[in-house]
This record gives structure tokens, C-alpha cells and sequence, in this order.
């Protein structure tokens, strides 16, 4: 196991990585406030994992609150938010109980939220279980829900007491899902780590085959950048912002299609995409370096060619997007490979041309 540390101003928690870090409670006994958690988890992960969890800490005397929701992307709303306060109220969970998040980035991201919210604030701990929450969702404390008008939307900074990422349980996640992670992880190389993006296109083909060494590297790789940026830039006020590279395109694309037609991470690999081939437009990338963003996306799995839903559905979703200021939005772009900006505002013209680029794919939108 290796233990990375997130240091803020205020607290300072682990980041654990290994294998079969989900028997080893020792690792969370030390965090509880009380012997009491609420264990949140979906319908896909409970049958997989939620009764050896609860088996390990009940043995330890923790009595546990077990919190099973509906899964996807679909289900991160006020609505199935709501059932966890009527769970943990029903319960009797205290403002001491942790909440502990067992799940991929929408049930990460719903119970930190839910935690920040009862009782106006409970301690919680997340445990991963996709790739792409054990290399970003998990660890920097973002928490949300989505609203119809737009991704993340209503949410909060809280910050988990602990993050316990048990590589062991990738075995059970689908393909699609597993190249979703690869996306976030593809998008650290890019916006800050030439060495590791070289790294990442010598060795795609073992993380698509879960070589244990190359994904215990690379989410160790991820979890180390987004610790180092989110320690200089907790609340998002100025680098945090370029781990959004992709992202104000993803998000558009997950709010344009509607929410579960396409994977987070998959949004985000076609956004990708379009932030190198806008960054091409801005002359900081040659059609060369463009390419070879696009086959190393393409070589995790990921679509390349973004949805057609014309310049100014693109721009209103856009719109709506957290790192819009006065109206601007500021994109994340490459000025190199290796190398992320933000840029407030780009041309209308150039958007538009983007928008019409073989970079989209008109058979591709709403249905
Ligand atoms: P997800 O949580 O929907 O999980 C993907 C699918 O895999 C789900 O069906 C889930 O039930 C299933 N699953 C989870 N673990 C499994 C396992 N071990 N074996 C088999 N199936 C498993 O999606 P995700 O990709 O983990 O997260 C995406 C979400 O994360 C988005 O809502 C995104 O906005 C959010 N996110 C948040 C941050 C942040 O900083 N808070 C960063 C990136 C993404
Ligand atoms: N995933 C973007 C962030 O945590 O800031």
C-alpha cells in the first residue's frame, strides 16, 4: 500500500492505494467519531461489496446504516439525494456518524454532499470503486448534484476524512467504465505532465488489461497531481480550474445528450478533443501534436468526435458551466502538450468553426 497526503489550510487526510485495502477496517477504525457509519452505495455495487464492508466493521463493533440507491448518472438529483436524509433520519444517524461513500464518482460525489448538508455537516470517508473516482472524484473534495440545466450544479466543497482506493475492486467494473477513468487519468499527462502522457501512450494497452502495477502507477500518478494542485488551489480560485480540461465541452455533451447516455469520462475524452483542436485554432498545438491527443483517447476507447448539436446549443449548455465569469466562459486549453491554460473567452467565430469540424459527428445528438 502506498499513502499519498492531502494538505490543506485547515486538515490534512490519506489517500491509500492498494489491494485489498476494503478487508483492512483498521484503515477507517481510527477516523470514526462514534462506532456508527451510514454506508452509501448503489444497487450495482451492494450485491458486489457492500456485505464484506459491513461484515469487517460490525465485527469491530461499528453499527452500520446500509444506504442502497438507485444507479447512474441519471439518479444524481435532489430526489435521491432526499433518500439519504430520509434514510439517515429514519436511522437515527447522528451528526458524529460517517457517512461512507462505496461507489463510483456519482455516489462519491452525492454523499460528500450529503454529508456537508446533515445535520450541517457529518465526517465522511469515500472508498472508490471506479477507476475514474479513484483518480479524481474521490480525492479534492468536490461534491454535487446535478440540476436539468446543468452538470454539478448545486454542490459544495467538503472535504472526506480519509480516501481508501482498494485496486482490487476494478476487477468487477465494465470496460466502458474502466476507459472512463482512463480519460481523467489521460487528462493530467496532458495538462501537466509531458513524462507521464509518454508513460500513459507506451502503456494503454496494460491498463486496458488491468496490469496491476500500471494502474496502481497511474492512479498513484493522478492522485499525486490532483493532490499537489488542489492543496495550492482548494476552492477552485485559480489552477484548480485546469483539471477541467474537457470538461466545459464534456459536461456540455452529458447535459446536451442528457444525463447516462454518455459516461462522464467518455465526455470528457471527446471533449479533450475539441480543447486540443481549439487549442490548435489558438496556433498553440500543430495538427501533429492535435493527432496525437486524439489516438491516445482513441487507444483508451474513448469516442473522439464530439455530438452535432449546433453552435448555439453547444454555447448555451457551455453557458452554464461553474468557470464562467460575468458572463465569460473560460476554457481550459493546451498552449503545449504537457501544459494547460485558462483562456476567458474565445471568438465566436472560432467556436463556431470548431463546432462544424470533423471533430463532430452530425450523426451524433439528441434523440
Ligand atoms: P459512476 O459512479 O456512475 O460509476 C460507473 C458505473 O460503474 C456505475 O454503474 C456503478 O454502479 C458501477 N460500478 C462502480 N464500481 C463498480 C465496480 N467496482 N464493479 C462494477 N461496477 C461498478 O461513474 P464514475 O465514472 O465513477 O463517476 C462519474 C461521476 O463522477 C460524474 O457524476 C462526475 O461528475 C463525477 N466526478 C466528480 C469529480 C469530483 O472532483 N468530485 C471528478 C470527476 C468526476
Ligand atoms: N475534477 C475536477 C476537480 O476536482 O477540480
Amino acid at each position: 500500500m502506498i499513502t499519498l497526503d492531502l494538505t490543506l489550510p485547515d486538515t490534512r487526510y490519506p489517500i491509500h492505494i492498494g489491494h485489498g485495502l476494503l478487508d483492512q477496517v483498521e484503515l477507517i477504525l481510527p477516523h470514526l467519531r462514534i462506532p456508527q457509519v451510514a454506508i452509501i452505495t448503489n444497487d450495482v455495487v451492494a450485491p458486489l461489496y457492500l456485505q464484506r464492508l459491513t461484515q469487517q466493521l460490525e465485527k469491530h463493533g461499528v453499527r452500520t446504516i446500509p444506504v442502497v440507491l438507485p444507479d447512474g448518472e441519471e439518479h444524481k438529483n435532489w430526489q435521491t439525494l432526499n433518500l439519504i436524509f430520509d434514510a439517515l433520519l429514519a436511522a437515527n444517524a447522528e451528526r458524529k456518524t460517517t457517512l461512507i461513500a462505496l461507489g463510483g464518482g456519482v455516489i462519491g460525489d452525492m454523499t460528500g454532499f450529503a454529508a456537508a448538508c446533515y445535520q450541517r455537516g457529518a465526517p465522511f470517508i469515500q472508498i472508490p470503486t471506479t477507476l475514474l473516482a479513484q483518480v479524481d472524484s474521490s480525492v479534492g473534495g468536490k461534491t454535487a448534484i446535478n440540476h436539468p440545466l446543468g452538470k454539478n450544479m448545486i454542490g459544495a466543497f467538503y472535504q472526506p476524512q480519509l480516501v481508501v482506493a482498494d485496486m482490487d475492486l476494478l476487477a468487477t467494473l465494465p470496460e466502458r467504465e474502466l476507459s472512463a477513468g482512463i480519460a481523467e487519468i489521460i487528462k493530467y499527462g496532458l495538462l501537466g505532465d509531458i513524462d507521464f502522457l509518454g508513460w500513459l501512450e507506451a502503456n494503454m494497452g496494460k491498463l486496458r488489461a488491468r496490469d496491476p502495477a500500471a494502474l496502481q502507477y497511474a492512479v498513484r500518478r493522478s492522485c499525486e497531481m490532483k493532490a499537489e494542485i488542489v492543496g495550492q488551489d482548494e476552492k477552485e480560485q485559480g489552477i484548480r480550474a485546469l483539471l477541467n480540461l474537457g470538461h466545459t465541452f464534456g459536461h456540455a455533451i452529458e447535459a446536451g445528450l442528457g444525463y447516462g447516455k454518455w459516461l462522464h469520462g467518455e465526455a470528457v475524452g471527446a471533449g479533450m478533443v475539441l480543447a486540443a483542436a481549439a487549442s490548435q485554432a489558438m496556433g498553440w498545438l500543430d495538427e501533429q501534436e492535435v493527432a496525437r491527443v486524439q489516438a491516445l483517447i482513441a487507444a483508451a476507447g474513448l469516442p473522439i468526435r464530439s455530438p452535432d448539436f449546433g453552435a448555439a446549443e453547444w454555447l448555451r449548455h457551455m453557458g452554464h458551466d461553474k468557470k464562467v465569469e460575468s458572463g465569460v466562459i473560460r476554457f481550459v486549453l493546451l498552449q503545449k502538450l504537457g501544459q494547460a491554460i485558462i483562456q476567458p473567452g474565445l471568438p465566436v467565430p472560432l467556436l463556431e468553426s470548431l463546432f462544424r469540424s470533423p471533430h463532430i459527428d452530425p450523426t451524433l445528438a439528441r434523440q
